[in-house]
């Protein structure tokens, strides 16, 4: 991909493998401009009445809440192994879990199901949150979160 556009390339993670930082760092070496961190969680749900999987596919991938411990995990360990931007992703669905991945270590914030759930009004809500969080516990500008929760 490098070779074929001069556009910036961020590259997208799963979280289901043993170590993400390794992977990070494969590809920023081969030239990846930022990571984005994480892509869903392979996961299944079973109907005990039917005693069949939900999903026609049997399996598939988990977003929204469930994620978010993982995809916090990630990111605070991408953000001590690579100096690329990160973009967090992976249950973000308040100003507070974006205040989170922030301090995780992301610099910026990806929002995929809660705009499934709720539709592109989100991002003003989100973004409001976020600067009501800020402003309720002292931080002037994104700068200020930004990696707070790193060793
Ligand atoms: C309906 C839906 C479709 C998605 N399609 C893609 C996709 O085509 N490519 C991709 O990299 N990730 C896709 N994702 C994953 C999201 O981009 C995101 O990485 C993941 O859902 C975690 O973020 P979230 O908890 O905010 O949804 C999809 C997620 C959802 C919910």
């Amino acid at each position: 991909m490098r070779k074929a556009v001069s556009l910036p390339i961020s590259i997208k993670l799963a979280p289901n493998v043993p170590e993400i930082s390794r992977i990070a760092q494969a590809v920023v070496t081969e030239g990846a401009d930022a990571i984005t961190a994480i892509n869903t969680m392979p996961a299944m749900l079973i109907d005990a009445i039917a005693a069949k999987p939900v999903l026609s596919n049997h399996t598939g991938g988990l977003s929204g809440p469930a994620l978010k411990p993982i995809a916090l995990r990630c990111v605070y360990e991408l953000a001590q192994a690579v100096s690329v931007p990160i973009i967090g992703t992976g249950g973000v669905w308040s100003g507070r879990d974006a205040a989170e991945m922030l301090m995780a270590g992301a610099t910026l914030v990806g929002v995929g199901s809660a705009v499934v759930r709720n539709g592109p009004s989100i991002f003003n809500r989100i973004s409001g949150e976020l600067s009501q969080f800020m402003s309720e516990n002292g931080y002037a500008q994104l700068a200020d979160l930004r990696g707070k929760a790193l060793p």
